[in-house]
């Protein structure tokens, strides 16, 4: 790799080439501008930092090169308490089955808050909770024990044990964290599921899960609005196949009742009570699986990503050091969800992990104004603030439309870094970003990575790397991230191809639960070499070697940084089986939410019109709400008598995704059996 010091100042950034336009529907985004502007760390921040300066990070790239393990085993020393620790570092004896430091034991929650006793951070405040309606709750690391350690006795009380599998199925709240901390502390994998996520996702979850029980809230708050929860679960358990569950946990967000199964449901405060503050954690083997977390393949079916305790754990402890650059003073921000995988590691195991105080908030970033973040960031004095592309242009509209809720309404200045995740960022969001939120003094940490990866993979140091709008430039050291092409050979820079790693790190997905053929083919394939394949079209920068994510390469899509299958809708759409024949589902791009779902739908009845179609079309789209989540539904639906089809009887996608943008149509269409049907898929509902 070569060198990017402080001496290549001006260093110009070619433009995505024109062949990976192709890849993706954000490349349109990305092309808009031929960036060439580079942003240096100040000489103050990369003086301050704990990687200071590009030598400081290539001589930690040098250290994993020269010794791959001893480096692996010096950082899992120093980043994680065992109670065994590891003689072994990789095992590669099962590939792609890797193992890390499989013959050392730790317990994940002990390293989140038992560590911190007896230290300067034992009354620290952890974790500062913002509730929707805006009262605040903050919690010490000593009160956060006490409270996991009570909710791992409830937990083992009710029979629940190191193996177990328990579905988590709640709000963003401090219960929340306490809920997994706990599953962590007696040894119980736990499998979130986002509050977004309909009864079906839920039940599809619990049954290849097998889990035993299920945590959640009566209710959820989100943008003054109460929403239930429990009647999901109840939903779920009623659809047949989840016999597995026992208990169901509930915390009472709010004071509206619920229904209670008797015998089954227990309230949070029936099943604590009488238990002790105290409980010994239980130590289980690094490869014990901390989590399962469901996300979105190829196919219809979500996949299980299972990772493990002490790889996963030290990548997050980690990354929160080098990406963040944390110090003690800091007060960390991550506004994802618990439900997502940066919720994972950037909420609930890394900022605990590495003793930060936290913001954790449960609302939404538009009530009760848009201007909800940069008066929490003023409030709390958040100094690394940690969001998605997303979110970052929602509120560019909504603060150009009211100049209250803009960012320069709030005082920022205790912000010293910010961070980027989920999809790619263009480079405009990212120019305001930097000006309006950081006020040209924070660098931006465009961290690309994923549920598979368990933490941040390539991604700047804030006080090392040159900054480049758009890239998200190394790779952190020890991951050994490629672009290659389809025989697994590397593309010279400048040229687009696959994303890969080429080594395996030791926060990586360790099979797909249930399902280890399906890890093999998704992520091992035999063409590229033993590799991983990312799933992401990637271009690296001709002279600074920097990467630029161009998007998925795969049926994959990414709607406000949530991803989504289009197997996964299709599916739901033809389930519907009174209504819908045929469906196929494509991403266009989308100024706000980076890619929007477009479904073509042909009905088992005449071609609807007008009012008729609007109506049908609501329909699905409550319908695909009902089956995955509301973040599934199609912005845009299109119906047709059929759809494109080549000879051999393939649905012409490439057609549909220009149909989708509103394109010229270039492609040989004449192989098509009802040529009017173009015009009756032009039309949105
Ligand atoms: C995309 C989220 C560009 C990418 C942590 C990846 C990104 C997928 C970035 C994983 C980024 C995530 N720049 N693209 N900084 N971060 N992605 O599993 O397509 O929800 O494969 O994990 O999001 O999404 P996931």
């Amino acid at each position: 790799m070569k060198t990017f010091g402080p001496q290549a100042r001006g260093a110009r950034v070619r433009p995505v080439s024109a062949t990976q336009q192709e890849t993706s529907p954000m490349s349109a985004i990305q092309s808009v501008l031929v960036e060439n502007r580079v942003f240096p760390p100040s000489e103050a921040t990369v003086k301050a930092a704990r990687i200071s300066g590009m030598e400081a990070y290539q001589a930690l790239c040098d250290e994993a090169e020269r010794d791959f393990e001893g480096f692996w085993r010096r950082l899992a020393k120093e980043n994680v308490v065992w109670s065994k620790e590891p003689t072994q570092v990789l095992d590669e004896s099962n590939k792609p089955f890797y193992k890390w430091f499989a013959d050392g034991q730790l317990n994940a929650s002990a390293n989140c808050l038992d560590k911190h006793m007896g230290t300067p951070v034992e009354n620290k405040t952890a974790i500062i909770f913002e509730a929707d309606g805006g009262e605040v709750t903050k919690i010490t690391y000593k009160e956060l024990l006490a409270r996991v350690s009570q909710f791992a006795n409830g937990l083992k009380a009710h029979g629940i044990q190191k193996g177990d599998r328990v579905l988590v199925y709640m709000p963003m709240t401090i219960e929340g964290i306490v809920a997994m901390q706990a599953c962590a502390r007696i040894g119980a994998t736990h499998s979130v599921v986002f509050g977004g996520f309909s009864a079906k996702a839920v039940q599809e979850r619990i049954q290849d899960g097998g889990a035993v029980a299920v945590i959640t809230a009566n209710y959820q708050m989100r943008g003054g609005k109460e929403l239930p929860l429990k009647a999901i679960v109840d939903e779920a358990l009623s659809m047949g196949g989840c016999e597995s569950i026992k208990n169901v946990f509930v915390y009472e967000r709010t004071k509206t009742a619920c229904n209670m199964v008797a015998g089954r449901d227990k309230t949070f405060s029936q099943m604590l009570e009488g238990q002790s503050t105290d409980c010994p954690p239980e130590m289980v083997d690094a490869e014990h699986p901390l989590f399962v977390l469901y996300t979105s393949g190829s196919t219809g079916k979500p996949k299980g990503v299972q990772h493990s305790t002490g790889g996963y754990l030290l990548w997050a402890k980690l990354t929160m050091d080098w990406t963040f650059d944390l110090k003690p003073e800091d007060v960390f921000w991550c506004t994802a969800d618990i439900g997502w995988v940066t919720g994972h590691s950037y909420i609930v195991y890394g900022p605990l992990a590495a003793g930060a105080t936290e913001i954790v908030f449960e609302g939404v970033p538009t009530y009760p104004n848009a201007g909800r973040f940069w008066q929490m960031i003023e409030r709390h004095k958040c100094s690394i603030f940690y969001t998605a592309p997303t979110a970052i242009r929602s509120l560019i509209k909504a603060s150009e439309a009211d100049e209250k809720v803009h960012p320069k309404s709030s005082d920022l200045s205790s912000l010293r870094i910010l961070g980027s995740v989920g999809e790619p960022i263009n480079p405009e969001a990212w120019m305001w970003y930097y000006k309006n939120v950081g006020g040209e003094r924070c660098p931006i940490v465009d961290t690309f990575w994923q549920t598979e990866t368990g933490g941040h993979m390539i991604n700047p140091l804030p006080g090392a790397t040159p900054l480049v709008p758009g890239s998200c430039t190394l790779p952190l050291p020890g991951i050994l991230a490629a672009i290659v092409d389809e025989a697994g050979n590397e593309v010279p820079n400048g040229s687009g191809g696959i994303l890969v790693f080429k080594k395996p790190w030791p926060s990586m997905i360790r099979t797909i639960w249930n399902d280890p053929d399906r890890f093999k083919k998704s992520y091992f394939p035999e063409e590229l070499k033993g590799y991983y394949l990312a799933g992401d079209g990637a271009v690296r920068d001709a002279e600074t070697g920097y990467f630029r994510i161009t998007g998925r390469i795969d049926d994959v899509l990414n709607v406000s940084g949530h991803r989504m299958g289009t197997m996964e809708i299709e599916s739901a759409l033809v389930a519907k089986t009174d209504l819908v024949a045929e469906a196929a589902v494509v991403g266009r791009p989308d100024d706000t939410t980076g890619e929007a779902i477009c479904a073509f739908v042909v009905l088992k009845r005449p071609l609807p019109q007008g009012d008729e179609a609007k109506q049908i079309a609501k329909e699905l789209r409550d319908w695909v709400a009902k089956e995955i989540g509301p973040i599934a539904k199609p912005k845009d639906i299109r119906f047709g008598e059929n759809l494109p089809k080549t000879r051999s009887g393939k649905i012409m996608r490439r057609l549909l995704r220009s149909l989708a943008k509103g394109e010229q149509i270039t492609q040989d269409t004449s192989t098509l059996e009802n040529p009017a049907i173009l015009t009756q898929l032009d039309q949105t509902y």
